[in-house]
């Protein structure tokens, strides 16, 4: 596959700068470069996810239901939607983002699946979400939040977890055109939704995560999709004229220098890094001291202030364990406590995860230090959006958690330990 733009793009990007004043017309919504960003993921809400929500799961009273694919296919759907519509209905709402603006927060960033849009033969999601997805610009809109589209799930699944909708041992999404085609027509319907309004929805990302570990194949489809993202959100006018949309792509796993010189300017622009950055999804570093994983995230400190294009972390969390229930899957146990097979037990889980009623407060003082210290090196890129606001049992990970229990400060640059990276 040709690691360069498809022709068409290669057009439009040529008579994009033909017209130097709509070239430097380009107005993100958000002064990207000079303000830092500072958001939370609403994740759990439009994509399902087991740790998440346990409860919905749990509820179904079926322990084969692991995602949103399976809440739609093993059990009947009256049931699946009555469940799906109150979830919608009550896990986020206006409040939320007043309370997100409130702690001094500039951005939110809004996981979404392709069946939102558009659900094909033998897919057995509901649908229901676009409204939602209209009611949370219009809140963003009130508020005076940024709103990040993130697609979450594309058809195949990009990535086989679970938060792609669609849980499977090898992901599909790259493997097959039909997919990837679908993803662009996608990413053509959301970009015609909010061109006119980057002030209040600046980024589009077009694909959450693509599982670049997997294979070549992987990386060479997501590049070029990227490419075509570039064309379809920027361009979504049909003419040369170009949108004030920034494109979000995802580094799928790899060092920030495997992307270098991909997508830059001058024959680009408009495009932001996203990187996610967590310390806890493998044996050793489940292993790794407190102090271990600060240092790790103060070691990210160079990249991300290096790297040729804005880099956003869009997710990232002071939990220094995976002991959340359901984290790795549901019915899947812990790296930490040995329970994740193949795992050697590290500690007990108990006091590391649930509510903020159980941590001890040498705990959260080190969850404040960890933040700390991310914030810190995030922002050396242009900043941070934490995964994630709410969790209705992992307090370890949650914003609204870490506010209301003194581990994240109700204003996000009162720093307690300014020198925790050294
Ligand atoms: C490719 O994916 C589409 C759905 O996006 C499916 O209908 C089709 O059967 C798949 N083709 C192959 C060869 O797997």
């Amino acid at each position: 596959m040709a690691r360069f733009p498809r022709a068409i793009n290669l057009i439009r990007a040529v008579l994009g700068l033909s017209f130097l004043s709509s070239a430097l017309a380009f107005t993100p919504g958000f002064p990207y470069g000079s303000q830092k960003v500072r958001g939370v993921n609403l994740g759990g809400w439009l994509v399902l996810e087991p740790w998440i929500t346990p409860s919905l799961f749990d509820n179904t009273g079926n322990a084969n239901i692991v995602d949103e694919w399976t809440f739609g296919s093993l059990q009947s759907k009256a049931t699946a939607t009555a469940a799906l519509t109150n979830h919608w209905n009550t896990w986020i709402t206006e409040a939320d983002f007043a309370a997100i603006k409130a702690a001094g927060l500039n951005h939110v960033r809004l996981p979404i699946g392709y069946w939102a849009f558009e659900v094909g033969p033998g897919e057995p999601y509901i649908q229901g979400q676009l409204p939602y997805l209209n009611k949370a610009i219009t809140w963003a809109t009130n508020q005076g939040l940024k709103l990040i589209i993130d697609l979450h799930g594309a058809p195949g699944s990009q990535n086989g977890f679970d938060n792609s909708g669609h849980k499977v041992p090898t992901p599909q999404w790259h493997s097959n055109n039909t997919n990837v085609q679908r993803t662009d027509a996608i990413i053509k319907t959301i970009a015609s939704m909010v061109r006119d309004n980057p002030t209040n929805v600046p980024i589009i990302a077009p694909l959450n995560e693509p599982a670049g570990f997997v294979s070549a194949a992987v990386l060479s489809v997501t590049k070029q999709y990227w490419y075509d993202s570039w064309g379809n959100i920027r361009f979504p006018y049909g003419t040369s004229q170009q949108s004030n949309t920034v494109e979000l792509i995802h580094d799928a796993f790899q060092p920030l220098s495997y992307w270098n010189g991909v997508l830059t300017s001058p024959t680009y622009n408009g495009v932001a890094m996203d990187t996610h950055i967590y310390t806890i999804f493998s044996v050793p570093e489940v292993q790794m001291t407190q102090a271990q994983h600060i240092s790790t995230v103060c070691g990210k400190q160079s990249s991300l202030s290096s790297f040729d294009l804005w880099v956003i972390v869009g997710e990232w969390t002071p939990a220094a364990t995976d002991c959340a229930k359901y984290l790795n899957g549901r019915g899947v146990g812990s790296r930490y406590d040995g329970s994740y097979p193949g795992s050697t037990r590290v500690g007990s889980c108990t006091g590391q995860t649930g509510a903020a009623s159980t941590f001890s407060s040498s705990y959260k003082t080190f969850l404040r230090q960890f933040w700390e210290a991310q914030v810190i090196s995030y922002e050396k890129g242009q900043g941070w959006i934490q995964w994630l606001w709410k969790a209705e049992n992992a307090d370890e990970w949650s914003y609204q958690a870490g506010l209301a229990n003194g581990w994240i400060p109700q204003n996000p640059t009162n720093l307690m330990f300014p020198n925790v990276c050294g």
